[in-house]
């Protein structure tokens, strides 16, 4: 069988990346992060646009270069078209396209939710079908029941923030900067877990609500700091572990209700929240106890990254799934 060369190109948020996938095996992953959006507390759409404007051809040519390919090896490149920050979307969009255009290949428009759980077949690619996902990232949480390559269907998801937003909100409130999933995860390796207790939210049926708990860790941090002005300081890793805990334990809760209402006990997790130590191990404690069979992604494979999109992209690919030239980027998901 001849071989399958994609090029993959992610530019949804906040990372530019660039990978080379050959019949579904990765041969480079290249990601920048835009460091720059901590000092604002957030993502500034303007400031990601313009700085994916600047890397995407680095990262590109260095993609190649760790690969040992070069652009005559690809048949097809694969991008990001939805969801997303629209201009951030765009260059990723434009890019893919044109150097397709120049080359006579076609063009893959990969949903990025959809890779995110498919991070899962770049480590275990004989993973068995069904599984059910749970994808936890800055803009996402879902519940995804994964019947086949590219077959997927919502079973849940979130009604307001989603649990990256949670852990990024609430590290905010703690003076921690954006984005502070990580620095939560870090904190509450040192912290008790036990030490706070924060109000679950009661929400029927699989889907998922953080807005409540944020607004519940905000009162109980007011009320303590006016009493106590240096709260936070003195009790940071309690208050990290505690926070963790809390979004780790509504995660779970709705996981175990699937897999309850189901039946497949075949669990994956994708999507930047994933890289959390504490719903990692969280996770594989649970699965013991209740044998489901667990897949995790390395960290690098959880956050934004290209390999998935150009995985996604390679099983698009096998379905002759191509685009044509009008399909362009869309900040809600297509
Ligand atoms: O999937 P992702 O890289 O981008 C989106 O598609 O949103 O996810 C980014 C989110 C951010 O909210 C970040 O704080 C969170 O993932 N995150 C973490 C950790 N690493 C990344 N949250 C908690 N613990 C971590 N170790
Ligand atoms: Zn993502």
């Amino acid at each position: 069988m001849a071989t399958i060369t994609l090029l993959g190109i992610e530019s949804s948020c906040d990372e530019t990346s660039a990978a080379l996938v050959r019949d579904g095996i990765v041969l480079s992953n290249v990601i920048y992060t835009q460091d720059v959006h901590a000092q604002y507390g957030g993502v500034v759409p303007e400031s990601a646009s313009r700085l994916h404007l600047r890397h995407i051809v680095p990262v590109v040519e260095q993609a190649f270069r760790e690969s040992g390919l070069n652009i005559n090896d690809i048949d097809a490149v694969a991008y990001t078209q939805s969801p997303g920050l629209i201009g951030s979307l765009l260059v990723g969009a434009g890019f893919a396209k044109g150097l397709a255009q120049v080359k006579g290949i076609p063009t893959l428009a990969v949903n990025h939710m959809q890779a995110h759980v498919f991070a899962n077949l770049i480590e275990h690619p004989t993973i068995p079908y069904p599984f059910i996902c749970l994808t936890v990232s800055g803009g996402h949480t879902q519940l995804v029941m994964v019947k086949g390559p590219l077959q997927t269907d919502i079973l849940g998801e979130t009604i307001d923030d989603a649990a990256g937003e949670a852990f990024d909100k609430t590290a905010k409130m703690l003076g921690l900067p954006y984005p502070g999933g990580p620095l939560i995860d870090q904190y509450a390796e040192m912290g008790n877990a036990h030490r706070f207790t924060f109000a679950k939210p009661q929400i029927q049926g699989l889907d998922f609500s953080f807005s409540g708990v944020k607004t519940s860790i905000l009162y109980f941090l007011q009320k303590e700091v006016a009493f106590n002005p240096k709260f936070i300081e003195e009790n940071r890793a309690d208050l990290c572990a505690s926070i963790q805990h809390t979004i780790v334990a509504i995660l779970l809760q709705k996981l175990e209700k699937a897999v309850r209402q189901t039946g497949v006990k075949q669990i994956a997790l994708a999507g930047g929240v994933s890289a959390n130590r504490g719903l990692r191990f969280a996770l594989r404690e649970l699965a013991l106890r209740k044998r489901w069979h667990v897949y995790i992604p390395s960290p690098s494979y959880c956050t934004d990254n290209a390999a998935m999109i150009a995985l996604t992209g390679y099983y698009q690919y096998l379905n002759q799934n191509w685009s044509d030239w009008s399909v362009t980027a869309s900040a809600r998901s297509q």
